[in-house]
């Protein structure tokens, strides 16, 4: 067992997690009072859906003022949760477990064909391979789109500047559906592969702790497929012809050492490898 997420990571998972929840049920509460994006008498290029409402177990808040109270009030635990959030990972280097790297399309195009069975192994990876990295990133940035429609919508007078920059009120509330559609959408996907795929990083985003061998890479996981926790902690493989321990210093005659049997026939390529937690390597 080792560290994985530190505890301001999970607080903060797992508060954006409550904060989210509202902020989308309380949210389509309010679109439901009016659940079209053209003024009356307009038209509206962009939303083919016009007048559908959403149904109403999605909702939260029980009626229009209700739910308005729920939105302004979450508005604040999940601004000020998401800053304290992007604010550590900044000071403690963790945002480079999500930013992107160098190769990124290649490596998740590498995680699609494993996951589309195209390629038997699991890519090598960090903390998070790149298809997570690619979500993670774009949490954040959905969630300030988010926040910044929030605003125009919230104070169209004072922030009219604001409401402006994304089109006008209207636009400015199609802007702020379609981000949360693509949050909702992220967000979704993302629960359905840890459940499927690496149920065990709950325990971690609870606990902390994390275990090698629960790792998707270890267990060769697919959605649905190697579930079990590999046999092996992959950590504690080491070629058997590197271990100090096991050669006897009184036993070791020079002459009697073929170069050639040294280490290549004990390693396998394909084997997983120990990795550092924070920035491992891609396949590359
Ligand atoms: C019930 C719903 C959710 C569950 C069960 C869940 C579970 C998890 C788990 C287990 C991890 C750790 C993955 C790993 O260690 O590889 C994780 C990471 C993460 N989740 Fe969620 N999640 C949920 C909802 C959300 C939502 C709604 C968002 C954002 C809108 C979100 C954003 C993230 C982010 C950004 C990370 C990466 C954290 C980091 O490493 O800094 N999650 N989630």
């Amino acid at each position: 067992m080792r560290p994985r997420h530190h505890p301001v990571v999970r607080i903060t998972h797992w508060v954006n997690v409550v904060a989210v929840l509202v902020m989308a049920g309380s949210g389509l509460r309010i679109f439901n009072a009016y659940p079209a994006f053209a003024r009356k008498g307009e038209a509206f290029c962009c939303w083919p859906w016009e007048g559908m409402k959403a149904p109403a177990w999605l909702t939260f808040g029980g009626w229009l003022a209700g739910a308005r109270n729920w939105h302004f009030a979450m508005m604040w635990v999940l601004a000020v949760n998401g800053l304290v959030y992007l604010g550590f990972i900044w000071l403690h280097g963790e945002w480079r477990d999500l930013v992107p790297r160098r190769g990124f399309l290649r490596d998740a195009r590498e995680m699609a064909r494993f996951y589309l069975f195209a390629r038997p192994d699991h890519p090598r990876q960090g903390k998070h391979n790149a298809l997570q990295r690619g979500a993670y990133f774009a949490m954040p940035i959905i969630g300030a789109l988010l926040v910044l429609t929030g605003l125009a919508l919230w104070k169209p007078v004072q922030l009219g500047w604001l409401t402006a920059l994304f089109g006008g009120y209207a636009w400015a509330r199609y802007w702020h559906f379609v981000a949360m559609l693509l949050l909702g959408l992220l967000a979704v996907v993302h629960v359905v592969m840890v459940l499927t795929t690496d149920p065990y990083s709950i325990i971690s985003m609870t606990t902390g702790r994390y275990e090698e061998r629960w790792s998707p890479e270890a267990r060769n996981a697919r959605p649905l497929v190697n579930l079990r926790p590999a046999a092996v902690d992959p950590a504690a493989v080491v070629p058997a012809a590197v271990v100090p321990a096991a050669v006897d210093p009184a036993a070791v005659v020079p002459a009697a050492v073929d170069p050639a049997a040294v280490v290549p026939a004990a390693v396998d390529p394909a084997a997983p490898v120990a990795r550092h937690e924070s920035r491992g390597q891609e396949d590359r």
